[in-house]
């Protein structure tokens, strides 16, 4: 027999995402975001971001249903994200599920949006290997997990960035290049040109006696603006495709390192690398060559799960639903800044 028709939901940051999955298939995945409207300020503006949520939720689940071909009468269940993210944002989408869950009189499961970003590689490629390490890479986060079995075990949350992001880091040095918003697609454009080893940017958080799993890009950034003003500071230009290169080498070998670091510790073969920062070429590159040289499976959604997309949310869901899980209660509320 099927099971339950699960509708995701996600809100967290500038994505409006709704996606539909049933017994870990994907029936619709529509996404609508509002990175246009922060662009002219150079990162997302929780307000504006709250108030394109409520012009987008129901457009947006609308299209899903269609999509999938689905009445909203044909859904069994609706999985949110209810943190981490934007608080205001969290709760236009959390709003919105709670409503549609009361009134078609179906259960609600509140889901943890990095256990979200875990499941998008299960709508791509199947059930996920057990245990698996999973790299999520974004504007928002930079998280190292391991992943036994994503509804049964809690995620063991081995490694966090101390302070900047990674697609934070690659966004802010844009910035100091002169490059457009989002930085981190305008650096992989411009470092096609360049010499990754003109510029030797450090590669923090990386020598005996650090922590083998905590990453920092703060100082990252504060380089990479230290060579642009060297240059500047000598009447001329910096070359942008030489520093684009520089700064995307150093990422990418300090992103893959500790990811395969972590595989080998836990006797882990599969790595999973998911969030926006998963489509930057050279950290593909060198993810792939690294595993492949440390026998270790490399698995990467297509770019439209890796991103947030409610699909993702909506994979959680569904193995929550068919693991007979306990639904939220209807007065669940967000949670900002959710610990795993
Ligand atoms: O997952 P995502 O769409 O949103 C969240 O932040 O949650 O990730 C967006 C981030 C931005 O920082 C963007 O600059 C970065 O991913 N990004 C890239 C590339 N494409 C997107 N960074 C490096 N190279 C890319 N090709
Ligand atoms: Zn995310």
């Amino acid at each position: 027999m099927a099971g339950p028709v699960v509708l995701g939901i996600e809100s967290s940051c500038d994505e409006t995402g709704a996606g539909i999955v049933r017994d870990g298939e994907l029936l619709a995945h529509v996404v609508a975001s509002s990175m246009d409207e922060h662009a002219r300020f150079g990162g997302v503006v929780p307000e504006i971001a709250a108030r394109a949520h409520l012009q987008a939720f129901n457009p947006v689940v609308r299209r899903a249903l269609d999509e999938a071909g689905l009445r909203p009468g044909q859904i069994d269940a609706v999985a949110v994200t209810t943190g981490p993210g934007l608080s205001g944002a969290l709760q236009v989408g959390l709003a919105g599920a709670k409503t549609f869950a009361y009134a078609a009189g179906i259960p609600l499961y509140g889901v943890h949006h990095l256990a979200g970003h875990v499941a998008a590689d299960t709508l791509d490629h199947g059930p996920l290997p057990s245990p698996c390490v999973v790299l999520i890479v974004s504007g928002g986060h930079t998280s190292l997990l391991l992943v036994r079995d994503l509804v049964r075990d809690p995620i063991l949350h081995l490694g966090d960035t101390l302070d900047d992001a990674a697609g934070e880091c690659f966004d802010k040095v844009a910035r100091i290049l002169g490059l457009p918003y989002p930085g981190g697609p305008a650096i992989d454009r411009a470092a096609k040109d360049g010499d990754p080893l003109a510029v030797r940017f450090p590669r923090p958080l990386t020598r005996p006696g650090d922590d083998p799993y905590a990453f920092s890009f703060s100082g990252l950034k504060t380089a990479a603006a230290r060579w642009v003003e060297q240059h500047r500071l000598r009447g001329e230009e910096p070359p942008v495709a030489d520093g684009a290169a520089a700064l995307q080498e150093a990422v990418a070998d300090v992103l893959t390192r500790k990811a395969l670091a972590a595989c080998r510790a836990h006797d882990v073969r599969t790595l999973v690398v998911v969030g926006g920062v998963a489509a930057n070429s050279r950290v593909r590159g060198l993810a792939e060559k690294r595993c492949a040289s440390a026998g270790v499976e490399l698995r990467v959604p297509a770019m439209t799960l890796c991103t947030d997309n409610g699909a993702m949310i909506a994979a959680v869901g569904d193995l929550l639903a068919r693991a007979g899980a306990e639904p939220a209660p209807l007065d669940v509320s967000v949670d900002p800044s959710a610990p795993l």
